[in-house]
């Protein structure tokens, strides 16, 4: 076995979104345009929320890709042109398959809106591969107990499987490629070696730290860490010496190898599927939010 080494470290962009909405991106960035099969990966938040100043994404198209939510404080709530519905609470995810297309809105749910306080999750973009971009929308919504999670023997490292397998623990969710997503929490001096095929890419994003990456020390929280294709497992590590926990997402999936052509919402093959998807929102084929 062979540990993976730490190809660069990309920071977080602060960006508004929406209606004014902090997100911090990695990508798509100056640096990086996506991380192929991934699209985008944006850290909501952490922000402080005064009662009736939470903001989100009102009414706005997908196609072509599938958007997966965690929530990790705060709740939003969902809203979509299939009729669908549904409230995101800390430690949930929802994964959305867009396929050929919903419209959607993503906002602080009502009780939150009135409470405030922090409001903080991840949205990370998943591509479709080319067979797959026009089929029927779908969702998986999976609330947080019954994510399935796991601890390292010391108990040192606790990890929640929200896709792929990480100590013998194994997702719920199904992918339609190859995707693992593991939310790694680490104890000062815990570590935990993840088996990663060959075949994906693989990177990590930090929540908390600070971690240390096989030979790679220190990384901070709001970084990403793309790792190479150079080795079959990765090492994450909390410093002996750290006053507090940390917490690291680890993502990876297989490459599509496949033309992209992306245009704010919509992700498709070629420049004409992407003319396509405007002509198909604007004339109302993906729909509206009339409930
Ligand atoms: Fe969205």
């Amino acid at each position: 076995m062979a540990v993976r080494s730490v190809s660069h470290i990309i920071k977080g962009i602060p960006t508004l979104e929406g209606a004014g909405f902090l997100v911090h991106r990695p990508f798509p960035s100056d640096a990086l345009s996506d991380f192929d099969p991934f699209l985008l990966l944006d850290e909501m938040g952490p922000m402080e929320v005064r009662p009736g100043e939470a903001k989100g994404a009102p009414d706005h198209p997908h196609r072509g890709f599938e958007t997966v939510t965690y929530m990790l404080s705060g709740s939003f709530r969902h809203k979509d042109s299939q009729g669908h519905q549904g409230k995101l609470a800390a430690g949930d995810v929802q994964w959305m398959t867009a396929g050929r297309g919903v419209v959607h809105s993503e906002e602080p749910s009502e009780e939150f809106q009135q409470t405030g306080g922090t409001l903080h999750g991840v949205q990370l973009w998943v591509n479709l591969p080319k067979t797959d971009k026009m089929i029927r929308p779908h969702y998986q919504e999976i609330p947080a107990a019954k994510i399935p999670s796991a601890r390292t023997s010391d108990g040192n490292v606790a990890v929640r499987v929200v896709a792929g397998e990480s100590l013998g623990a194994r997702a719920i969710i199904e992918t339609r490629t190859p995707i693992f997503y593991l939310d790694v929490a680490l104890k000062p001096g815990g570590k935990v070696v993840q088996p990663v095929a060959h075949d994906l890419n693989a990177f990590a994003y930090v929540l908390s730290g600070p971690v240390r990456f096989g030979s790679h020390t220190d990384v901070q929280r709001g970084n990403m860490v793309p790792f190479e294709r150079d080795g079959d497992e990765v090492w994450i590590e909390a410093p002996p010496e750290s006053q507090s926990s940390a917490r690291v997402l680890l993502i990876g999936g297989r490459p599509l190898n496949e033309p992209i052509a992306r245009y704010g919402p919509f992700v498709m093959n070629t420049p004409q599927e992407i003319h396509d998807a405007f002509e198909d929102y604007r004339s109302g084929r993906m729909g509206s939010i009339d409930f």
